[in-house]
């Protein structure tokens, strides 16, 4: 991989504060023009609420958006009930989401009859109106049940679910959609054709949607009648539909498969003088789709060909290096590529990602400015570069138009130099203002332009602009989804939460509480207010769990700058290990008499003190994480994800029951008669058996042992015959912390030998096992065969638990986690 992708990668989760304030010195020139571009965004906006929002998808998301319980519902509602094929789960599904949430409060509450209209009830028939009654919604929907029967409400809900999905896609086969773009053309705008699929999950899907593009380019390019590659319409693609194992650690097979599937598309591409965007999906493949995008520019099969697009989101912290390399590269290269600028379509998915595999940071911004303010220092460097770039700004942000056009202005860009963009079923009213209206595509958009038109809102009441800004005469291309609804979810779920969410501006734009003026507010100037410092409200990964236990640090190979030296410190450590011998059986009653002279003392141990060991203990883990994960390789044959997760699991426990031991072994003074005094206090058992399996090799048995060990009990740790080095590794990491030797000893060998032998010694204790069904009972048949007390037994077995997959699931979020379990942790999972 070339030098100038592992630049970019080394910026992917950049410290926030650094990175805005980088992208702060960027853009300062341009708040010399911002009475300027406040009054071009009054004037946009005001058209806007001027032009109303009645029937939009707008208004109807913002009754119900996602700040509401009754949003939240219908958008799991939206999400899956079309593809629910039988009435009763369909039915179930329907009362489960109108079970709760306060409906009738969203009646009337807008001007759009859409949303009234589709405030349930109304979509349905007028005997089922009477919403008076005040009741809960349960009853109501009872009531409603009875009056109307099941299949009417159903009906009634599929359809207006159709409708919701149906706002977001412009047809269901191309040439519906060319027909449907008929309209759009007429008013001068063109179109970036995308066909719904994304993360295929098999090759015959992937395959299908390669048939797809192919069959449809050729479409669209026989009803476009427009000669210049940029003013006619072109096709958006996501890489993950052309193949199952689009992730960076299948990079050579990504190269060798999914690439020449791209180039086929290209190629007719091409030959049929259709531009071809990759859209851009989530941030650990960014790498891995700029070096294909290299390799297809670097192609001298497509050197004459300026049609290969790529997305740029400018949420990404590092998306100004990602631009000003993508400059660099076409200079190079000699040719000129479009590029097209969006803030981001994945921001909730980043998060929730980086979170669960604890990164140390997110690689988006925190605060919506920051994206704006990116969004802006992209837009600066794409414009300075238009000899070789050909921007298109996506956005549905009316500041964001207003701030493009005055950098345009200063870049002195010409009009037909860039593009604007919009989604379809989004933006209308904004595009509208902004579209070369003598463009219509019917002439091949070679009319004459009208000069721009001045915008200024005769209600702006910002400061006194230096200029008047040109709004109109702009291409403009609408992105417009084809496809049936079972392609479709993905892209409806972010379109609902893009609409949906307080922070968008589209969310903003319908709210009339919200003044035009604050709309108009420059991101540059929250962002100096804010001083680039990160949101509180989305705590850095490590912090999720709260002040006293940290996320243990993880890591997405999908990201170069981690990824390399990861891999090579862990292969550094692969060649020294050695497994220590078994026990023999004789050897047992003088280890358990070891055992149990260590546990008086151990016990009278403060907590704190075992507490501050085990925390010790998951530092040092922490700090040889390359060592434990080449055990985990080579003894367990984990793959690198799995090692990874397994060492952040082994410290959380250590950490987790640290702070448990802390919490639980708190001495409590009892209310009792006067002249006693009671106090409860906890303490250990004596000594614990701990034996743990080969699946899970370090997290489980560390596990068992360290929560023993921190209530005050010895421990004798039998781990799986399998994976002895690392069980020797982690006891002898767990006495170095500061666990005294005889306290914790480690006894490898046959569970019917060892095992069984320790299980039975007099001075056990306790048992704690993981492991099968079978040999739990054998181990409890044993345990109640002793004399003497009765001994405390926790097991965790394992066995084989169905999955039961309704057809409300979204089936590839249910095929990849059958995969997890069927496949991850070599099967053991
Ligand atoms: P705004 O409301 O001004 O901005 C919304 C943006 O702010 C979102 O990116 C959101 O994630 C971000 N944001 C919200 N809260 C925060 C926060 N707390 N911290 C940081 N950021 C925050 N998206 C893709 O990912 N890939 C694509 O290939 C792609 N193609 C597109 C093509 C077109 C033609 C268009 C119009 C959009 C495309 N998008 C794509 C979607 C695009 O990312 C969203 O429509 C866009 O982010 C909305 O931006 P906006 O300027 O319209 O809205
Ligand atoms: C998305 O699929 C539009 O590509 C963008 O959300």
């Amino acid at each position: 991989m070339s030098d100038w992708i592992e630049s970019i990668s080394a910026h992917a989760l950049e410290d926030e504060q650094t990175a805005v304030a980088a992208l702060l010195a960027r853009v300062a020139p341009l708040e010399a023009h911002d009475a300027t571009i406040r009054a071009c965004a009054h004037a946009l906006i005001t058209n806007q609420r001027a032009a109303g929002a009645a029937n939009t998808i707008e208004a109807f998301l913002q009754s119900y958006g996602l700040s509401t319980h009754e949003g939240i519902a219908m958008m799991c509602l939206a999400e899956a009930l079309l593809r629910i094929p039988d009435a009763a789960t369909a039915d179930d599904l329907i009362e489960d989401t109108f079970a709760t949430g306060n409906w009738k409060q969203h009646l009337g509450q807008s001007d759009s009859t859409l949303v009234n209209a589709s405030t349930w009830g109304l979509m349905l028939t007028g005997r089922v109106l009477d919403l008076d009654a005040g009741d809960s919604l349960a009853s109501w929907f009872g009531g409603l049940i009875k009056r109307s029967g099941e299949p009417v409400i159903r009906q009634a809900l599929r359809a207006g679910m159709k409708f919701l999905g149906s706002q977001f896609v412009m047809g269901e086969t191309v040439v519906d959609a060319i027909k449907h773009a008929r309209d759009d053309e007429k008013k001068g705008y063109t179109i970036s054709y995308d066909i719904l699929g994304e993360g295929a999950r098999t090759d015959a899907q992937a395959e299908g949607y390669v048939a797809s593009y192919l069959s449809g380019i050729r479409d669209i390019a026989a009803a476009s009648g427009a000669v210049n590659l940029f003013e006619r319409p072109g096709i958006s693609v996501k890489l993950s539909a052309l193949h199952a194992r689009y992730t960076q650690t299948q990079a050579d097979r990504v190269m060798a498969e999914l690439l020449p599937r791209l180039k086929a598309i290209l190629r007719v591409g091409r030959a049929c003088n259709i531009a071809v965007s990759l859209d851009a999906e989530e941030a650990n493949r960014l790498e891995l789709e700029l070096e294909i995008y290299q390799n297809l520019l670097e192609d001298p099969e497509f050197a004459d060909f300026e049609g290969i697009g790529f997305v740029l989101q400018a949420y990404q912290k590092r998306s100004v290096h990602v631009a000003e390399a993508l400059c660099a590269l076409a200079i190079k290269l000699k040719r000129r590529i479009p590029i097209r600028l969006v803030k981001g379509a994945y921001w909730d998915s980043e998060i929730k990602h980086a979170q669960v595999m604890g990164l140390q940071g997110y690689p988006v911004f925190t605060r919506k400015e920051y994206t704006d303010v990116s969004y802006l220092a992209c837009a600066d460097i794409l414009l300075k570069n238009a000899a070789v770039i050909y921007p298109q700004f996506a956005t549905h942000n009316a500041l964001s138009v207003a701030s493009i056009i005055a950098m345009a202005e200063q870049h002195g860009a010409s009009n037909n130099g860039f593009e604007f963009q919009r989604l379809h079923g989004m933006g209308e009213s904004l595009h509208d203002q902004l579209v070369d209206l003598s463009a219509s595509r019917t002439d091949g958009g070679l009319a004459p332009k009208p000069l721009p038109q001045a915008v200024r809102s005769s209600s702006y009441t910002g400061p006194e602009p230096s200029s008047v800004l040109a709004a109109q005469g702009y291409r403009v291309r609408i992105y417009a989804p084809v496809g049936a609804h079972n392609d479709l979810l993905a892209y409806l779920i972010r379109r609902l939460l893009e609409n949906g969410a307080n922070s968008s501006f589209v969310h903003l734009l319908m709210d009339k509480n919200t003044a035009i003026d604050t709309l108009t507010i420059s991101p540059i100037a929250h962002a100096r207010a804010h001083a680039g410092a990160p949101n509180a409200l989305t705590p850095l990964p490590c912090n999720i769990y709260g002040p006293t236990r940290e996320n243990p640090l993880g890591l997405d190979m999908g990201y170069r700058s981690l990824r390399v030296p990861f891999v090579a410190a862990v292969c550094k450590k692969f060649a020294a290990q050695k497994a220590p011998g078994d026990m023999a059986v004789k050897e047992i009653a003088a280890r358990m008499k070891a055992a149990h002279h260590a546990f008086t003392s151990w016990d009278k141990t403060p907590t704190t003190e075992r507490a501050a060991i085990l925390r010790r203990a998951a530092d040092l883990l922490d700090s040889r994480r390359a060592e434990f994960i080449a055990l985990l390789i080579n003894e367990a044959k984990k793959t690198y994800a799995d090692s990874i997760s397994e060492i952040r699991e082994a410290i959380d426990f250590c950490r987790y029951y640290a702070n448990e031991a802390e919490r639980i072994f708190v001495a409590q003074t009892m209310h009792g008669p006067t002249g006693e005094s009671n106090v409860l206090t906890l303490h250990g058992r004596g000594v614990f058996v701990c034996i743990s399996p080969w699946n899970f090799p370090l997290a489980i048995f560390i596990g068992q042992v360290v929560a023993a060990l921190v209530c005050g009990n010895a421990v004798i740790a039998k781990p799986a015959e399998q994976t002895p080095a690392i069980a020797a590794a982690t006891v002898a990491l767990l006495h170095e912390a500061g666990i005294p030797a005889h306290a914790l000893q480690l006894a490898c060998g046959a569970g019917e030998t060892v095992g069984a032998a320790l299980v039975a010694a007099p001075e056990v204790a306790g048992v704690c096992f993981t492991g099968s069904t079978m040999v739990a009972k054998h181990i409890a048949r044993t345990l109640a065969n002793n004399d003497g007390p009765i001994v405390p037994f926790i097991a965790e077995t394992g066995g084989m638990n169905a999955m039961i997959v309704d057809s409300s699931a979204l089936l590839e979020q249910a095929c990849d986690d059958i995969i997890t379990s069927a496949f991850g942790s070599a099967g053991q999972r």
